[in-house]
């Protein structure tokens, strides 16, 4: 009998809670206020990402690919990534965080185009912690060529911006490619 009024009682107090607290919410969403855009700032970052297909550590392996197709990435092709990015275009320069995700290979004419879902994230200096997220198109063949940046994490939350991409270098057996990114990134 105390159990039963103790428990009525708890469930007295949770619903006051919920109706006369901001704090508590009892629904998945709240109100929505305005919002006040901060003045926002734009960061440029560049850096070297090395994709490497070939050899006994590939950063990139296929996970998934069409029945035909020819050359390393042949349309259809879904490859999952963990590459390293540098301060300079060589492996043994400084790491400075790693880009993770996929792409799929993701054009049928004769002009190899990729679809990146790539998280770009630091491990070094101010925006160690923080990433950037690609969701872009990535025509391969055109020197330069241009992601969008969609959003990020940490110091990059709100993020929205653009990475112009040069081939620095690009093995046309293997696929192994250095590539040069600049960004230019608007975020609070
Ligand atoms: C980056 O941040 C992690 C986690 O806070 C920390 O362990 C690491 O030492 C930092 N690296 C550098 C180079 O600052």
């Amino acid at each position: 009998m105390e159990n039963k009024s103790m428990m009525i009682l708890a469930w007295i107090l949770v619903l006051n809670i919920c109706t006369i607290s901001s704090v508590v919410q009892c629904e998945y969403y709240s109100q929505s206020p305005p919002y006040k855009p901060v003045l926002e700032q734009k960061t440029n970052l560049h850096f070297y990402l090395h994709d490497i297909l070939s050899g006994k550590n590939p950063t990139a392996v296929p996970i998934a690919r069409a029945a035909s197709g020819q050359g390393p990435v042949p349309f259809g092709t879904l490859v999952a990534i963990d590459d390293p990015i540098t301060e300079g275009p060589e492996l043994t320069s400084a790491v400075v965080g790693n880009a993770r995700g996929m792409y799929v290979s993701a054009s049928q004419d004769a002009n190899l185009a990729l679809v990146m879902y790539v998280d770009i994230g630091f491990t070094s200096g101010k925006f160690n912690g923080s990433s950037i997220s690609v969701f872009s198109r990535n025509p391969i063949t055109e020197n330069p060529r241009e992601l969008a940046v969609v959003g990020g994490r940490g110091l990059f939350r709100f993020a929205k911006g653009f990475i112009t991409v040069h081939t620095h270098s690009l093995d046309q057996i293997n696929g192994d490619a250095v590539l040069e990114y600049n960004v230019e990134i608007v975020h609070p």
